[in-house]
């Protein structure tokens, strides 16, 4: 079989043989077909990147069809139920799972790395009473790059090894000051004798006790979570990391930069819409005519469908087990019912069969994460922490990538051309 494609150009007749590598052809190629020599060579246009490849990658693998999420070539479910997010961490950025020595080494420097400077603290009490949390994470995490400058020599492999420990390692740091910030509480210093997860919630909850430790189900179900949300390959805020991070600006300020992605409703946002959903709808007896609402076009039905899973969404089963070690501890929450009742209506019905429509990882998450009295503000802050280490795999291996350049996308021009301009003293005369 040969490996390319021929394209025949009808304004000149002409034909080109384009290689095909990887299943795809180099957009440079198609620049070399050419109406004539004063018009510029054929791109693609392609807006929000939906069958563009911008990179190569060997971080995360998903089939959407068939249900498929792999870390480095490790299933989510084996890492999920076997796994721990730091040694997650550890395998998205390094590309192996790491040894006893290594592992240990690294739990090590993340944990004593949890602490900020003391100006970051001041620089947080100075938000608004009200500021969102995300808001707060994404200028705390923009504002690290000028406690750390050194961040900027990013062709430095050791120093961007320490940058990225420092960023997993005061995430939570920040997340856990900025959900404070909104309650009017003190802010809680790391305790580095808990675990990643359990000091982070520590960070949240702790009052007047000397020593604050969760429920160790409740630990294990938020670890759990944040593994889930590790890395999703080339999603938004990844491609937003990576666009920032090829101007070879510093980590932080990439990341920043994911953080701010991130913070859209179309990105971090469904799980909050899943949670009014369940609670309008109320009791299970609505549930009938709320579905032939959405059949009938008038809303959609929240946390489902996807746009690479057609087949179901492997992080969602993951979730729905959680959810149900989250509640043996916090009682159940009971718009729970109402949620597997919208499930197995919805799964048997031929709209939503016909579509492909399954759960996706937001349908019961937020009820997890309103279990553990989160506002629905900090829900995203969470993706946030889950996502950091996929975001730095990612910015560390375009920093790496020789074949990267910055990123630099083409326009169709569509505004005048060669207006004469009149001195406003003229025009207003
Ligand atoms: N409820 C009802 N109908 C739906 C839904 C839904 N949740 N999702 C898709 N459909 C229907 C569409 O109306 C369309 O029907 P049609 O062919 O009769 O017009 C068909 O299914 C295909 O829908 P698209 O919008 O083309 O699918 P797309 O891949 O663009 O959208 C998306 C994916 C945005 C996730 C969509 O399914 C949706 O809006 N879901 C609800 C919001 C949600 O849960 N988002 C979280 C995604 S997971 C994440 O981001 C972490």
């Amino acid at each position: 079989m040969t490996e390319s494609l021929t394209v025949r150009d009808n304004r000149t007749g002409q034909e080109y043989d384009v290689p095909i590598t990887d299943g795809t052809i180099r957009a440079a190629d198609l620049g070399k077909i050419k109406a004539d020599d004063e018009t510029p060579g054929l791109a693609v246009y392609d807006p929000g990147f939906v069958n563009t490849a911008s990179c190569r990658s060997s971080v995360t693998y998903i089939d959407g069809d068939k249900g498929i999420l792999e870390y480095r070539g490790y299933p989510i479910e084996q890492l999920a139920e076997h796994s721990s997010f730091l040694e997650v961490a550890y395998l998205l950025i390094h590309g192996h799972l790491p040894s006893k020595e290594e592992h240990d080494a690294w739990v090590h420097e993340i944990t004593y790395h949890t602490f900020v400077h003391e100006n970051v603290k001041t620089f947080m009490q100075g938000f608004r009473y009200d500021a969102h949390p995300m808001g707060m994470l994404m200028a705390s995490t923009g504002a690290l790059s000028t406690f750390y400058p050194e961040s900027r020599d990013i062709s430095d492999e050791q120093n961007r090894h320490m940058q990225m420990v420092r960023m997993i390692a005061k995430m939570p740091t920040l997340g856990a000051w900025a959900f404070r910030h909104a309650q009017g509480k003190p802010y809680v210093y790391p305790d580095n004798d808990l675990s990643y997860t359990g000091n982070f919630l520590s960070m949240l909850f702790k009052m007047s006790e000397t020593k604050f430790e969760a429920d160790p189900r409740l630990v294990k179900a938020l670890d759990t979570l944040f593994i889930l949300h590790a890395d999703h390959e080339q999603n938004c805020s990844t491609n937003a990391v990576r666009s920032v991070g090829s101007s070879q600006v510093d980590p932080y300020s990439a990341v920043a930069a994911g953080v701010g992605a991130l913070y859209g409703p179309l990105h971090g946002g469904a799980n909050e819409a899943v949670l009014r959903m369940l609670k309008r709808i109320g009791s299970k007896e609505n549930i009938p005519a709320f579905i032939e609402g959405v059949k009938a076009g008038n809303e959609r039905l929240m946390g489902f469908g996807h746009r690479v899973y057609k087949n179901f969404d492997p992080r969602a089963t993951i979730i729905k087990k959680a959810c149900d070690d989250v509640f043996e501890v916090t009682g159940v929450n009971p718009l729970l019912e109402i949620a597997k009742e919208l499930e197995k209506i919805a799964l048997e019905d031929e709209y939503f069969v016909k579509r492909k429509l399954y759960p996706n990882v937001d349908f019961y998450s937020g009820l997890i994460y309103e279990a553990f009295q989160f506002p629905p503000e900090m829900f995203t802050v969470l993706f946030a922490i889950g996502r950091t280490p996929g975001w730095l795999a990612q910015w560390s291996e375009l920093v790496t990538d020789k074949e990267q350049k910055i990123a630099r996308p083409k326009q169709i021009y569509t505004g005048d051309r060669t207006l004469q301009f009149t001195p406003a003293s003229q025009r207003w005369a």
